[in-house]
């Protein structure tokens, strides 16, 4: 595997690739590499021939009060799992490299509407951040296809909106959320919970659970299954954001014919705010 910091040295080494007829899976991280993006790596190999991976944690997508700062950084390990999931090329940019102008004053990209509901709302800003880099990103690594995990769901939808509305030539693949095997989803941000939040944490998933077994038994009662679940998490310990049942595909309030939905959660514990969602087909 290769490592560069450049964005000309991305561009020579994609375009060469390109020449040569090679089909370029791309893989976004903020790094501190776990299953969940070695999963995503793995997808990777599966839509591609050569694969990009990058590590660059975004500061446009942190709020000033976040954990920009104190965000995990593991170079070297990354580097390490890059290499041994069969990843060609390793990005891993200086935030000069990517805002030479400082990320205020970028120009910035935003799915409206979408953007502004959900985590937009606890996080204003957040998911500007994300498809304003995810947009340069494409230009600079030009992939053909690229992998997102579907535990960001919000962030995937914003995302392939995008794409659609900037005519972006990449297809984008989600990747199923990889959990622990007491059902936590995997996250960076995991690392933040002592071993009695820990120990906690799965509830979040089991509370979406038990909202998908009433869905999944006809139940049309999106508010009150959505109330029941921050009534469980916060019975449980949790400081939730949200709790709620979306439309999958616009991430709208359902209507009772509405069948392809999705349950988002948003929950503090302790220093960790952990997000998942469960995709539910109604009967
Ligand atoms: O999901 C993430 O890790 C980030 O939001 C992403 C897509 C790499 C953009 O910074």
């Amino acid at each position: 595997m290769e490592t560069v910091t450049t964005i000309a040295a991305v561009h020579a080494r994609v375009r060469g690739w390109r020449r040569e007829g090679r089909r370029v899976a791309f893989v976004p991280t903020m790094g501190n590499l776990h299953a969940g993006h070695v999963s995503l790596i793995d997808a990777a190999r599966r839509h591609g021939e050569r694969f990009v991976a990058s590590i660059f944690v975004n500061p446009m997508q942190f709020g000033p009060n976040e954990d920009f700062a104190h965000y995990p950084r593991t170079p070297r390990e990354d580097a390490r799992m890059l290499a041994e999931a069969g990843c060609s090329l390793m990005f891993i940019p200086e935030v000069g490299e990517i805002y030479p102008h400082g990320s205020e004053r970028v120009t910035r990209v935003e799915v409206p509407g979408l953007s502004r509901i959900l985590e937009g709302e606890f996080r204003p800003g957040h998911l500007e951040g994300v498809s304003t880099v995810v947009a340069k990103l494409f230009h600079i690594v030009e992939p053909d296809v690229a992998i997102f995990g579907a535990k960001d769901f919000q962030q995937l939808a914003v995302i392939r909106r995008m794409v659609a509305d900037l005519c972006m030539a990449v297809e984008i693949v989600a990747a199923p959320t990889v959990r622990d095997s007491d059902g936590l989803a995997m996250s960076s941000r995991n690392q933040y919970l002592t071993a009695a939040e820990r120990a906690l944490a799965p509830q979040i998933y089991a509370a979406l659970q038990a909202a998908e077994r009433r869905l999944k038994a006809g139940d049309a009662d999106f508010a009150g299954i959505g109330r029941s679940g921050l009534t469980a998490l916060e019975a449980a310990g949790f400081r939730p954001d949200y709790f709620s049942v979306r439309d999958a595909a616009e991430l709208a309030a359902p209507r009772p014919e509405t069948r392809e939905l999705v349950v988002l959660a948003a929950a503090r514990l302790g220093r960790a705010r952990l997000i998942d969602n469960v995709q539910v087909t109604r009967p």
